[in-house]
């Protein structure tokens, strides 16, 4: 994981890296460093623990000032969070400097050798081995030495380098990380995201794999692992920085889940005209659904969840299997995959190391593949066939809530929209219309914000939390388990309702915390059984259902408003979302920057 930002320039370098790291702290906050080539021609580095206001503070201090530098922000992999493994890692001489994002995977190898050749190792890192690799072959030619030098890296980076004999340049490199490049008349600038450049330059250079960059004041040169030129054109990013302001809510996640109503209005927008769904993006994707014979769905953690949301329903729409797997797994399972197959990549960075290295397994082995994707121009939208975006618009809290609900309701949307071209049906009128009632039917459920807050309080006197449904209530119970443990780190379990009986009943003990859902219309009275035998057993179960359904004995019981059975997963997400939430803010914690998490996971 991790984020990189450097400047080689007219200005002082500090400036872009602080910007450009704060930009990119969604990445990783255990720590952050910059290394400055300053007048004197010498690397200064300054890295410090913990978030980067951290090292503001130090460079208050310090006041570096240099027209060259390179920047880290960091989500530990190898080494505790300190300021030793900060980044960037230096040479022994001081004359190599560079900062990594990705994980070197035979780095243990490469470090006894290098220790055998006589190396000190300042830090835990798999980075360092990089540094002290290219002081070891440097040849003074850097571009030869990094061409020797990658050949023997396994894993995955983007590295940013600067040699104190080329103060000129500086020199950029990657594989399977992100890097994006930009340079005017008076600098050029380096990040990893388009957001970090784009108050600079709206050109942006994309590089590919196993390219070299030598980067100088305002000129770019790419280079292959021959050394051969590549002439590289710009990508124009059409979009400007979107200012992330709280707008005086108290964090960046309580903000984003009141602006639910409007994100999925937004990703509405445009959609069903006169019954009919449209995804004008999506090409020719309408003439190739009668071809398509199953459906893999990807995605990692609440990605996942909204994936899990759908496979029935696309699967009854389109009359051929459909599974939903997270995409750690699905890269490892050799998936049997044709030229008949659509993958679905679920995303709201667009840039998780894992969804993206499926969907390039299932594209290199000829599945049509799409994704559903929030940020612009992400990794994962770049490398799709076909690419929607939900408009859930910045999402800053690592807790993600408006893109789970935009996402769930796309895939509602492409779902039927695959129904509508495959068969030439029309859809349900009734869950058209509901789907787009569902922005102010949020707003209802919102409003009940302090319900929630009660719900919370009895939930953080214990150290773990059950989380209770079946059919498409269970996807909403794995996202409100894996809310409540992200930011409140109470342990929370979901179950299968029906499935407790088999072994997990035996945790229930008096006054457990019971978070019962029981939304689906088809299943309810043999959920609400499920939900009697756990009070049986002395569980406190908030229930959530809806009117008139009671279950005697619960320690509480929400109405949701009732709507379309296919639509409760996004309108159950609202009391899920809160009541983690609550708990994390009664327990004090830091609510949009959980502990030993990243917004974004760039890393295996
Ligand atoms: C959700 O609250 C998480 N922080 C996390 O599970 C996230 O959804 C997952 O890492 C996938 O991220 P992506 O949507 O950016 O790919």
């Amino acid at each position: 994981m991790c984020g990189i930002s450097a400047y080689i320039g007219n200005n002082n370098a500090v400036d872009f890296l602080i910007q450009g790291l704060s930009k990119l702290e969604y990445r990783g906050y255990d720590s952050a460093g910059i290394t400055i080539l300053n007048h004197e021609n010498q690397f200064v580095t300054t890295k410090k623990q913990g978030k980067l206001v951290n090292l503001m503070e130090a460079l208050k201090e310090s006041k570096q000032v240099g027209y060259m530098g390179i920047g880290h922000t960091r989500w530990a992999t190898h080494g505790v969070p300190c300021d030793e493994n900060s980044h960037p890692h230096c040479n022994k001489n001081n004359t190599i400097s560079l900062v990594h994002n990705g994980i070197i995977e035979n780095y243990s190898i490469l470090k006894e050798e290098l220790i055998k050749d006589g190396y000190e190792f300042l830090s835990m890192t798999d980075s360092e081995v990089i540094v002290h690799l290219l002081d070891k072959y440097d040849n003074g030619n850097m571009l030869e030495t990094i061409n020797h030098v990658i050949p023997k890296l396994e894993g995955s980076y983007a590295l940013c380098i600067m040699v104190a004999s080329d103060k000129d340049c500086m020199y950029v490199v990657k594989k399977d990380s992100p890097i994006v490049l930009a340079c005017d008349a008076n600098a050029s600038y380096v990040a990893s995201d388009i957001p970090a450049i784009l108050d600079y330059s709206k050109n942006v250079y994309f590089m590919d794999d196993y390219q070299i960059a030598r980067v100088e004041k305002g000129k770019i040169t790419f280079y292959d692992l021959e050394q051969n030129i590549i002439i590289k054109e710009p990508t124009f990013i059409a979009y400007d920085n979107q200012t992330a302001q709280m707008d005086g809510y108290e964090s960046f996640m309580l903000k984003e889940i009141y602006e639910q109503p409007f994100a999925l209005q937004e990703t509405l927008r445009g959609r069903i005209v006169e019954n009919k769904i449209f995804f004008k993006e999506l090409k020719d994707l309408d003439k190739k659904v009668k071809e398509f014979q199953r459906v893999y769905i990807v995605g990692c953690g609440t990605a996942y969840h909204a994936g899990l949301s759908i496979v029935d329903i696309m699967e009854k729409d389109l009359q051929i299997p459909v599974s939903c797997t997270v995409a750690s797994e699905f890269r490892y399972n050799d998936p049997i995959i044709n030229q008949h197959t659509l993958a679905i990549f679920i995303s709201q960075s667009g840039e998780t190391a894992d969804t993206l290295a499926a969907l390039k397994l299932a594209k290199s082995k000829g599945a049509t593949t799409l994704s559903i994707v929030n940020v612009l121009s992400s990794s994962i939208a770049r490398t799709s066939d076909y690419t929607t975006y939900t408009c859930a618009n910045l999402e800053i809290a690592v807790a993600s809530t408006k893109a789970y609900t935009t996402q769930i309701a796309t895939l509602l949307l492409l779902s039927k929209y695959m129904y509508q071209e495959k068969t030439n049906q029309l859809i349900d009128n009734q869950l058209l219309t509901e789907l787009q009632e569902i922005p102010t039917i949020l707003k209802t459920v919102i409003k009940d914000s302090d319900i929630f807050k009660n719900y919370a309080k009895k939930v953080i006197q214990y150290h773990y939390a059950f989380f209770l449904g079946r059919g498409l209530d269970f996807p909403t119970a794995m996202e409100g388990a894996l809310k409540l443990k992200e930011i409140s780190y109470i342990h929370a379990s979901s179950y299968i309702a029906g499935e407790l009986k088999h072994g997990s009943i035996a945790l229930i003990e008096k006054t457990s915390p019971v978070i019962a859902l029981a939304l689906q219309p088809n299943i309810i009275k043999k959920t609400i059984s499920n939900i009697q035998e756990t009070i049986a057993r002395g569980g406190d179960v908030i229930l959530i259902t809806t009117k008139p359904n009671k279950v005697e004995g619960t320690y509480a019981t929400y109405y949701l408003p009732e709507v379309h059975p296919s639509l409760m997963p996004i309108v159950a997400a609202i009391p899920m979302q809160f009541i983690a939430y609550h708990a994390s803010k009664l327990k004090g914690y830091d609510v949009d920057k959980p502990r030993n998490l990243a917004k974004s996971v760039t890393v295996e």
